[in-house]
């Protein structure tokens, strides 16, 4: 797709999808628990159809109802063996999640992805399980993978990575284990799947220390479905929010969006540099937060970003980056080393796309600097994504101000936001799509 430079801003209602994790947990916890959950706002894209594909694969009845999906649960052993292998396409997500899942059942599994997901680290969630006794083959430390369902044993896991779908695997895993499973976190990262647990009925408990996260889970405990509302993603907000920030004469309004404590480090960010943004209407719905955004043209300043942010917003460094580019001072954002196992290796690629687009910036030890400039001067307006949904969100919307940009393979957008090109267009972008 080419996008175009805009002279009359960004404005209006942004449309924006369902959050993606809370979306791929609204198919997996009620597939596992008892009863009907009724599904309201599910993001729609191609990520979370691999999810709902694989559990109808394994036996679960999903329809769509009234423009609500319907998940008939049938307990915590109910899932069936699949005929054919897992296809999981790009969703890193599905992935660590089913690993985790499939590895306590009574019966063998097959995961495959496409070839993003095949470069992808799974030994991070295949390790952990292992010492919980399950039996997961991989090719080398990546997909494909086969699984021998076992039982596993309670153990007490100390995670050193941070990452949520390390922490939900075992978690999905230890449902199906009798006795105590121990997860410690020692950094804190996004929590939806305890809660979601916690509401359907999981012997769940979570203690806070300092930066730490105890949670224990007593298995073979059998869950009860609930409806679900999915809240909007800020994750897939923070395009248009910055897209306001960066362009003259532009004021939005995101209504929804999910603004759970442990996902809104692009909030605190984007504030410390001066964004104007508003955070209004702040409610609580299914145990999530929950606000409108407004956000309008802002004269951003550069920030310094510890690693301790990074677990908080790691899915939104791109747009960063982008919003960093049109400030009037340096910024530098540290620790950003999960960045480069995601979809693509996103440092590499937010610094070579910055250069191409004339931004002076570097990386050293992980950290990325960027030394904004008032006019910048294109090397290339090729922008190469690797395939990676929120590499080409993100450049499209520096396209907004730097362009026409030639973002390649941008087809990937419809992992995460099948519409972002209507929605963007709709309040001022100029997108053509090839
Ligand atoms: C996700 C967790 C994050 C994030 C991904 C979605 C989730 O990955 O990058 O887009 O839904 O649990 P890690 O937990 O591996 O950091």
């Amino acid at each position: 797709m080419i996008s175009n430079p805009i002279s009359k801003g960004i404005n209006g209602d942004a449309n924006i999808p369902g959050d993606k994790s809370i979306s791929h947990r609204s198919i997996i916890i009620p597939s596992i628990s008892n009863g009907i959950c009724e599904i309201n706002n599910i993001l729609k894209s191609e990520d979370v159809l691999h999810t709902i594909n694989a559990f109808k694969s394994m036996g679960v009845k999903i329809i769509e109802k009234d423009r609500k999906l319907l998940v008939y649960g049938n307990g915590l052993n109910s899932l069936k063996k699949s005929s054919k292998e897992i296809y999981l396409g790009n969703s890193g997500t599905s992935a660590r999640l089913l690993i985790g899942l499939l590895s306590s059942q009574k019966f063998d599994s097959i995961l495959v992805g496409d070839e993003s997901l095949s470069k992808r680290p799974m030994q991070r969630i295949s390790d952990p399980l292992t010492k919980m006794n399950a039996n997961i083959q991989t090719k080398n430390g990546y997909l494909p993978i086969k699984i021998k369902g076992a039982k596993l044993f309670p153990t007490n896991l100390n995670l050193k990575i941070p990452s949520a779908q390390i922490k939900s695997g075992i978690l999905l895993a230890s449902l199906n284990t009798r006795g105590e499973t121990n997860i410690i976190e020692s950094k804190i990262t996004r929590d939806h799947t305890e809660t979601m647990l916690q509401s359907f009925g999981a012997n769940i408990e979570i203690v806070k220390k300092d930066n730490k996260k105890l949670i224990k889970v007593i298995g073979e405990k059998e869950l009860h479905s609930k409806n679900i509302d999915v809240p909007n993603d800020l994750s897939s907000s923070a395009f248009f929010i910055v897209s306001a920030l960066i362009n003259k004469n532009s004021k939005l309004i995101l209504k929804n969006i999910n603004n759970n404590p442990t996902r809104n480090g692009l909030i605190i960010a984007l504030k410390k540099m001066g964004a104007n943004i508003e955070l209004k209407n702040q409610r609580i719905n299914n145990n999530e937060n929950i606000c409108d955004i407004e956000s309008s043209t802002s004269k951003l300043n550069g920030c310094e970003l510890g690693p301790e942010i990074a677990d908080l917003m790691i899915d939104e460094y791109p747009i960063l980056a982008i919003a960093a580019s049109f400030a009037n001072s340096p910024s530098v954002f540290k620790g950003l080393k999960e960045l480069k196992v995601k979809e693509s290796n996103r440092l590499k690629l937010i610094l070579l796309n910055l250069q191409s687009c004339g931004v002076n910036c570097k990386t050293e030890n992980d950290d990325l600097y960027i030394y904004p400039s008032k006019n910048y001067n294109l090397i290339t307006n090729q922008i190469q994504t690797d395939y990676d949904h929120r590499i080409a969100m993100a450049f499209a919307v520096m396209g907004t101000r730097l362009g026409p940009l030639n973002i390649k393979d941008s087809d990937s957008i419809k992992t995460s936001f099948p519409n972002f090109i209507n929605e963007l267009n709709k309040l001022g972008g100029n997108i053509v799509e090839k």
